[in-house]
């Protein structure tokens, strides 16, 4: 090797290095007692924090204690973070809307999802009939996406199985495998939003009645209704988010839950719109993509560095937990994990 050559060949060794150290994960970044650190630095400071208000349009959410506050942090080396309340469960509402898309993703490919829902924000609020008017395919409007409910009861309906009972244990199933425990269902808010729901209802009738839904709407939106109330904690919706953030592995349990080539096509349309109509907001503070649920929780994927999940009812106006939203971003800026936020190779 001449010496031109050998120079060459050391710059291109150290800028390997440079890569590999600005991706690496944030587990070897960070130890395990500056993540704990970050953890309790972000439950101190906001918990007496007293903004927001639960969501009270499903009345059995009104009724939830605002005072839980619980956050957990799950590194792909499966080691479990956790501060302050983590075993209280609330309702997982639209966070479960990222599991059924990617329940979809898994039985009909990337395509299918794109097709026939379409991956683009709306930039309007979650539950928006005029989104729906929009996405009409006759009039070539702008498209809707599985994280709004329109797209996620169509993502619903989409689920495989011969009869209710089969497309219900499909998505039941396929949430645990991502928490690593089996899930179940908060009967009491399922109730409550099943007799409240006519908003979702009219939703499904009207995304039948555009053909994007091809089956009985009302079954899609019952269904929908019921994944929204399955109960989870903290540590539970850290997992998922470390699953995805692990390449469709959960780092807790071993098992590959889904394609690892399926995840960023799920990482992208959270990254859009997980926030609803403040996704660009949330995405230019974190870098995350994420999904916020009415029942309180935010799930945040870091890739190849953790998944974090903070449970705080209160909610801001479009929807999305005030605590939760402060405290995931103050967590993972200050563990570096923005992945748009590369250090210099020199
Ligand atoms: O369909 C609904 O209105 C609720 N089951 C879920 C909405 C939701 O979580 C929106 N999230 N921020």
């Amino acid at each position: 090797m001449t010496m031109k050559y050998r120079i060459g060949y050391l710059a291109a060794v150290a800028a390997t290095a440079f890569a590999i150290a600005a991706s690496m994960p944030v587990a070897a970044a960070s130890g395990p007692a500056e993540i704990q650190a970050a953890l309790d630095a972000a439950y101190a400071k906001y918990r007496d924090l007293q903004e927001g208000a639960n969501a009270d349009y499903i009345p059995a959410l009104a009724k939830v204690d605002s005072k839980i506050f619980g956050i957990a942090l799950v590194t792909p080396d499966g080691r479990v973070y956790t501060a302050g309340d983590v075993k209280s469960e609330v309702s997982i509402q639209s966070i479960s809307k990222v599991f059924t898309m990617a329940r979809v993703i898994e039985d009909e490919g990337l395509d299918a999802i794109e097709k026939r829902i379409g991956v683009d924000a709306t930039g309007m609020r979650f539950n928006s009939i005029v989104s729906v008017e929009f996405a009409q395919k006759a009039l070539g409007g702008p498209e809707i996406n599985p994280l709004v409910n329109p797209g996620a009861i169509t993502a619903t309906s989409m689920v495989q199985g011969a009869t209710r009972a089969e497309v219900w244990k499909r998505i039941l199933d396929f949430h645990s495998d991502f928490a690593g425990r089996p899930l179940s269902v908060n009967k009491e808010v399922y109730e409550s939003e099943a007799a409240t729901n006519h908003r979702n209802q009219a939703i499904g009738a009207l995304m039948y009645a555009y053909g994007f839904i091809k089956s009985d709407p009302a079954q899609a939106t019952d269904v929908y209704t019921e994944q929204c109330s399955i109960s989870v904690n903290a540590k539970d919706l850290a997992t998922m988010a470390a699953t995805l953030a692990n390449g469709g592995k959960n780092p807790v349990t071993g098992k590959q839950v889904m394609k690892s080539e399926n995840v960023p096509g799920v990482l992208a349309v959270m990254a859009t719109a997980g926030l609803y109509d403040d996704s660009g907001k949330w995405l230019y503070h974190t870098g995350l993509p994420a999904k916020s649920g009415v029942g309180g929780g935010i799930i945040a994927v870091a890739p190849g560095k953790f998944g974090i999940a903070v449970i705080s009812p209160p909610l801001d106006a479009a929807g999305n937990s005030v605590r939760a939203q402060k405290a995931i971003t103050l967590i993972s800026n200050s563990l570096g994990g923005n992945p748009y936020a590369a250090r210099s190779a020199r």
